[in-house]
């Protein structure tokens, strides 16, 4: 199986932890699409949907299924989402698609976390996937020396605003060890809109497509 139908196989897995007449958490990237496109198919059997970013939102509109804003909802059974990296304890670094401060603020709402991913996101150690983080842009560059202080190279998406106007930082050569540590202590800086790392809203569950299957993660 190729990295396309490893994505499709997660996304149909995703379906079964849909509850009936529920309003989903929906993510964004091409794995979350592939999801979308199974959720349409069983849009009658759920309420809508809050989605992490304007994408998401019309291809789940394209298939009827109604896109709830997120301040009209107080909670959601389940949030799902792909991911850049995920580790042994369900950490992640999202935000290769640029929406990771939408896909934090959903997530937050969600009681579950379910992340579905092909094999190849599997990681020991965050950080060979350059980190994104959203910044407001006066800041980028004091929010790049820090980095570099901690042995990381930031360079500016180029030609990228999020869905909020602001920047993100891809911040290479980074290996994060301690995920909640620092993702406490980046959220602490000045400027620092969103840092891609998923600690405090790590996955409860992972859905990990391998040649074998769809693998199971619990953490
Ligand atoms: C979007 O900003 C990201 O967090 C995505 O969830 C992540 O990049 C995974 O995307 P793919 O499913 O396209 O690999």
């Amino acid at each position: 199986m190729n990295q396309d139908e490893l994505k499709a196989l997660v996304a149909q897995a995703a379906l079964e932890h849909v509850p009936e007449g529920a309003i989903v958490g929906v993510g964004t990237g091409s794995t979350v699409n592939c999801f979308i496109d199974a959720l349409g198919g069983i849009r009658d059997r759920i309420r809508g949907a809050v989605s992490s970013s304007v994408q998401s939102s019309e291809r789940l509109a394209a298939w009827g299924i109604r896109v709830f804003d997120a301040d009209e909802v107080e909670r959601l059974p389940v949030y799902i989402d792909g991911a850049d990296e995920i580790d042994g304890r369900g950490f992640m670094i999202k935000g290769g698609g640029a929406a990771l401060t939408r896909e934090k603020i959903v997530a937050d709402l969600a009681d579950r976390f379910i992340c579905i991913a092909d094999a190849s996101k599997r990681v020991e150690v965050l950080g060979r996937f350059p980190l994104p983080v959203e910044v407001v842009p006066m800041a980028a560059a004091q929010i790049s020396r820090r980095f570099a202080q901690w042995g990381g190279s930031a360079r500016l998406r180029a030609g990228v605003l999020t869905d909020n106007g602001q920047e993100i930082l891809d911040v290479h050569g980074l290996s994060i060890t301690d995920p909640l540590a620092f993702e406490t202590e980046v959220n602490q800086w000045p400027g620092v809109v969103t840092v891609g790392v998923f600690a405090r809203h790590k996955a409860n569950l992972c859905l990990l497509g391998t040649p074998q299957g769809v693998q199971t993660l619990r953490f």
